[in-house]
């Protein structure tokens, strides 16, 4: 057994959170089951060449049978809170509610009530994520996140989730990397739905930001005592050489990555200083008043950090003109199965950016973690890779918190070995892991690890 060295929870503070994250689409399964609706990542996934290894998440994890086990083994492993997502189609099929000529899909609510009362009756603190990606195919068939009805859709969505909930679940996760789902899904068609072009941008932009506010304001409202708060993908990025042109790209991706939807929510705007292609939303997009409507005063920012960016000017990248170097071709040691460096000093960094922002009152690391090729042997997962890099990313975030940046939590990414988007099955993230033949779990020495370090 690999032995954490250097540190223990109490270094941490009493107050400080320990919990891993999921979401809906990548453990759940039962696609079809009790009323469900399709998502866009149903029809995505089926498409030819969209998943690199041909996966489909029809069956996942089969969290959805199997969460009264799996949360043992959450408790088993030590950790105090539990984030997951609602599946918007599990709970309104059709996308609407009854207010938008839809209708509630009351088993759907059920599953969670749940799963909710299950968590609650181990000492598992529930953190809900209300969107983590999956749109009712239902709304895309209507434009998805271009069409800006979307902010409706959303915000009836939360009502119904807020009104269900509220008086059980006090942590409330509005949006889950708001860049990855409005760039990715309708600029580079990278995940679901698939849409590539450049007219789609902007307004899925606008009304994700619209929608993240909007959304936090209805939490607020609707549950007592609400924590609420969002999630944003970040990365120090940094410049590949000192040159006026490298580090002028460096600054136009960080504007990109860290600081779009961010900036809007703290009453800062868009950031259009370094990347002007947003004064197009003002100009073309927003309606009046829009932009006062973006901010919204969040009790926490969760931050999922992964890696650093190392970026260089490019021409052939239009609207950034950057390029990221790749960890390979600048002779990183150590990178995961997804291809990214692993570099604990960045998850200080990222902390520390983030935190000189005064509208920020207070940090989780609402995702961390690494995809290692996981061998069994003799039943066991030894992952010490796993087990280093959590060890040293935790380092850097005590590091944080020793020197006062307002960072009040840890949640792994993840649980269980999942379906990783256009990834498929094949990276394992997981502090369980899981035989998707079979749906048998083993604890992984990093997840022993963690049960040392918290229980
Ligand atoms: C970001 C996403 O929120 C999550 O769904 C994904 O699996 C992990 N990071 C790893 O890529």
């Amino acid at each position: 057994m690999t032995d954490y060295l250097g540190f223990d929870r109490h270094d941490f503070g009493p107050d400080f959170v320990w919990g891993t994250a999921t979401a809906a689409y990548q453990i759940e399964g039962a696609v079809d089951r009790d009323g469900r609706g399709p998502c866009v990542w149903d029809t995505f996934s089926r498409q030819k060449g969209k998943i690199k290894t041909g996966d489909i998440a029809d069956t996942a994890c089969e969290f959805y049978d199997r969460y009264e086990s799996d949360l043992l083994l959450h408790k088993e492993m030590g950790f105090d809170a539990f984030r997951f997502s609602l599946s918007w189609s599990r709970i309104l099929p059709n996308g609407t509610g009854p207010s938008l000529g839809g209708h509630i899909n009351e088993a759907g609510l059920a599953f969670y009530d749940r799963l909710i009362d299950k968590c609650l009756e181990l000492d598992i603190t529930p953190w809900i994520t209300l969107y983590h990606w999956d749109l009712p195919q239902a709304l895309e068939n209507k434009g998805g996140w271009p069409n800006r009805n979307i902010v409706h859709w959303f915000t009836e969505y939360v009502e119904i989730c807020t009104k269900a909930f509220g008086h059980k679940v006090k942590h409330w996760i509005i949006l889950n990397e708001p860049l990855a789902f409005s760039v990715l899904g309708y600029f580079t068609g990278q995940h679901a739905p698939g849409r590539r072009s450049f007219r789609n941008l902007l307004p899925a932009i606008h009304h994700t930001a619209l929608a993240q506010a909007e959304g936090g304001r209805i939490v607020r409202r609707n549950v007592p005592n609400a924590h609420v708060g969002t999630t944003f993908s970040c990365s120090p990025i940094e410049p590949f050489s000192t040159s006026t042109r490298d580090r002028s790209a460096a600054k136009r991706v960080d504007a990109l990555l860290n600081r779009l939807f961010l900036e809007p929510a703290l009453g800062l705007g868009y950031p259009t200083d370094d990347l002007s292609f947003l004064s197009g939303i003002a100009k073309k997009v927003a309606h009046p008043g829009d932009m006062e409507k973006l901010a919204f005063d969040f009790d926490f920012i969760g931050l999922q950090h992964y890696f650093r960016a190392v970026v260089e000017h490019s021409y052939f990248m239009p609207y950034l003109w950057a390029a990221q170097i790749s960890p390979l071709r600048r002779n990183v040691q150590t990178i995961t199965e997804m291809g990214w460096e692993v570099y604990p000093e960045s998850m200080y960094q990222i902390i520390k950016q983030f935190a000189q922002y005064d509208g920020i009152r207070k940090l989780y690391i609402s995702e961390s973690g690494a995809a290692f090729y996981d061998n069994v042997v003799n039943g066991a997962v030894n992952d010490s890779a796993r087990v280093q890099y959590h060890q040293d990313y935790l380092r850097s975030v005590l590091r944080a918190k020793q020197e006062g940046l307002p960072v009040d939590g840890y949640f792994v990414w993840t649980f269980l070995d999942n379906f990783e988007w256009a990834e498929g099955f094949r990276p394992r993230f997981g502090l369980v892991y899981v035989d998707f033949r079979t749906q048998k779990r083993i604890i992984k020495e990093s997840g022993r690890w963690f049960q040392k370090l918290l229980t």
